[in-house]
């Protein structure tokens, strides 16, 4: 009885991204190049430390408080209250009014898994809307919570842009108190962000039905290579929503500060103004409510990577090396774009490839089909996702001609003049 109970698990799919992964590290063809996973690369193809984090862990090693001791439930002090500041910026209102409540989280993937979950506790029965396409582990953090989800157009494969009419008709539509999550800046998988006025529109339209915003924020700095640039959503969002809907945000140093695996992120809640004695009491159930899942789940979140962040965050030089080497990895990303973008253009691969040049981030929704990534795998040794979706990341000076006749190769294959 109680093995067929878990005979009756079903096999899941594997995760998309991780699954490529597996295949290229797999794969013995010395040409191989990984296009999928999201994670930077140095023009020789390796992962890259940063010069800034390298200071700030032989700092933090060096310190005579060294130790290996829990956080607290929140988090590291540190590192939340600098977080919120590389987010908001330094003339926040939200911050002066002090009305945001931020706790350290696993990455942005567990401060959406904490914003789930807080919106089961509030809003269960609310729709949660994703763009159309978005990342796919969103999905799976809503569902596995039980909220209902839906989609909003986004992508318009035809013009290769956003479907603006279609975005704002979809929040118009929604039932009043709907959540929608927002990609803050470099669309994860399009690469495709709205424009300031687009954003305008976007931001109007969510306050004016009263649904509630929750801002992913996994790439920020790489959409211009400047923090502050790529907060402008966000920042626009406070002014216009947060006088009655708190804002939900997730924000993710996995991408920007290069340090993956050692999960760093942070859950931000800004309450919406009101009495000064309601926000406190607000901030204060909040904060509760999120401590019990963070002990529940995690005990208290990781501190070694928390440490080195804030450090980056806290120490003026090293905050200083951390834009240097945010530039440095998003010219190189927009730099590859655009040599990509030419050698199609010189090979007179069929179709149109301006959209690769126009998208930023670290991501370019190529407009390849299912069977061609097939192809550009099984023949080329290109590993990419099966959505199109390529990490620009994944190419250097010696990859892109070999990934750019492929490309070539597969689009002619399938004689496709439709890209
Ligand atoms: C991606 O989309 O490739 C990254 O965000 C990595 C991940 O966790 O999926």
């Amino acid at each position: 009885m109680v093995l067929d109970q878990f005979h009756s698990l079903a096999v899941l799919p594997a995760d998309a991204v991780f699954d490529v992964r597996l295949r290229y590290m797999k794969d013995d063809r010395g040409c191989k190049v990984d296009l999928g996973i999201g994670a930077y690369r140095d023009n020789n193809g390796k992962p890259w430390v940063l010069p800034s984090v390298k200071l700030a862990e032989d700092r933090v090693r060096s310190d005579e408080n060294y130790d290996h001791e829990y956080l607290g439930i929140s988090g590291f002090q540190p590192l939340t209250t600098a977080a919120v500041r590389v987010l908001l910026g330094e003339g926040s209102q939200a911050l002066d009014e002090d009305r945001v409540v931020s706790v350290q989280s696993l990455s942005g993937t567990g401060a959406l898994h904490l914003a789930m979950r807080l919106l089961l506790a509030t809003l269960p029965k609310s729709l949660v809307y994703f763009s159309s396409p978005t990342w796919a582990n969103h999905y799976a953090l809503s569902k596995t919570q039980g909220l209902e989800t839906a989609t909003y157009p986004y992508w318009d494969s035809i013009t290769k842009s956003i479907d603006i009419e279609g975005f704002l008709k979809a929040i118009n539509d929604a039932p009043s108190g709907s959540v929608f999550v927002l990609h803050a800046c470099a669309h994860n998988p399009t690469g495709m962000d709205p424009t300031a006025e687009q954003w305008d529109m976007i931001l109007d339209a969510i306050a004016s039905k009263g649904h509630v915003a929750l801002f992913d924020v996994a790439y920020q700095g790489f959409a211009t290579g400047d923090l502050d640039r790529d907060a402008f959503a966000v920042r626009l969002g406070l002014k216009k929503l947060a006088h009655n809907t708190p804002v939900l945000i997730c924000q993710s140093f996995a991408k920007n500060v290069g340090i993956y695996g050692e999960r760093v992120g942070v859950f931000h809640i800004v309450v919406p103004r009101q009495d000064p004695a309601d926000v406190a009491k607000l901030k204060m159930a909040l904060l509760s409510q999120l401590n019990l899942i963070t002990r529940s789940e995690v005990s208290n979140p990781p501190a070694y990577g928390a440490k080195v962040v804030a450090k980056v965050l806290n120490t003026p030089e090293l905050t200083k090396q951390w834009h240097q080497d945010m530039l440095t990895m998003s010219n190189r990303i927009k730099k590859m774009r655009h040599v990509l973008h030419d050698k199609l253009v010189e090979f007179q691969t069929p179709g149109n490839w301006d959209h690769i040049i126009r998208q930023c981030g670290m991501f370019s929704f190529t407009g390849l089909t299912k069977e061609m990534v097939e192809r550009m795998e099984k023949e080329h040794a290109v590993y990419l996702v099966s959505s199109g979706r390529i990490s620009i990341a994944g190419l250097n000076d010696k990859n892109v001609e070999h990934v750019a006749k492929a490309i070539d190769s597969v689009v002619r294959h399938f004689a496709s003049s439709k890209l």
